[in-house]
């Protein structure tokens, strides 16, 4: 594997695989984005990571698959990774055994906001986007492995839940359909690490839970998409 392609939505979160990496600021991924690339090396493999930038009006980490998708494009074309990885933070369940700091590999990727209730549109919608299978790793990572499901709020209405539990997922998150599309268009692999800071049916509303949570995930989604990084690069998959 040359060159592996990492999409990040916030700042906090890819602080720490920036800084564990030792990775260079490549400047403005594209005239027209806010999204900042970073390069460097592990093994023999060159890593670039791309974070969604600040959002031009508001300030803030510009999350969401709107930017999330866009960033992909950009990269994808300057860049013609072997594989796209969208590393971040989730919802998850704790009905569904999910703890603070789990960190889930993709099996695949679903939306779970596009309802479109007309024949074949409604699959559309849904998306089913293949994942790369990487499931051989995840005892020795110490990884769960879950289907990704994708929205744009972080909060969870009741028919989200429901589309949720009818996609079958564990992992509620706001980028990984829309980079999946986008990888599909261009057939990169794609795959998500996904590191849990709230839990959906928890006691704590998403936005508290999320704050109070959001280093330790950080933290643990640094060490696990390390040591998938290392074992990539190092075994040549
Ligand atoms: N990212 C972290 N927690 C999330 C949640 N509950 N919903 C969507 N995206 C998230």
């Amino acid at each position: 594997m040359n060159h592996i392609l990492i999409i990040m939505a916030m700042e906090a979160e890819a602080k720490p695989i920036i800084n564990h990496l030792d990775l260079n600021p490549l400047g403005k991924l594209d005239d027209n984005l806010q999204s900042l690339a970073f390069s460097g090396k592990i093994n023999e493999t060159r890593i670039t990571l791309v974070i969604n930038g600040k959002d031009k009006r508001f300030g803030v980490d510009s999350i969401g698959t709107v930017p999330a998708s866009i960033a992909t494009f950009s990269a994808i074309k300057r860049f013609n990774p072997d594989l796209v990885i969208s590393a971040g933070t989730c919802g998850a369940f704790k009905n569904k055994g999910s703890k603070i700091g789990d960190v889930y590999l993709s099996t695949v990727f679903k939306n779970h906001d596009r309802r479109i209730s007309i024949p074949e549109f409604d699959k559309y919608g849904i998306g089913n986007y293949q994942s790369a299978n990487f499931e051989h790793l995840i005892d020795e990572i110490g990884l769960k492995k879950a289907v990704v499901s994708s929205g744009n709020s972080l909060d969870m209405c009741d028919t989200d839940m429901d589309i949720i539990n009818e996609n079958e997922s564990v992992v509620k998150e706001m980028e990984a359909a829309g980079i999946a599309w986008v990888a599909e268009q261009f057939s990169t692999p794609f795959v998500a690490l996904k590191s849990v800071t709230d839990l959906v049916d928890g006691e704590l509303e998403a936005h508290e839970e999320f704050l109070i949570n959001l280093e330790k995930a950080s933290k643990a989604l640094k060490e696990k998409v390390i040591a998938f990084l290392e074992l990539l690069t190092k075994k040549d998959i």
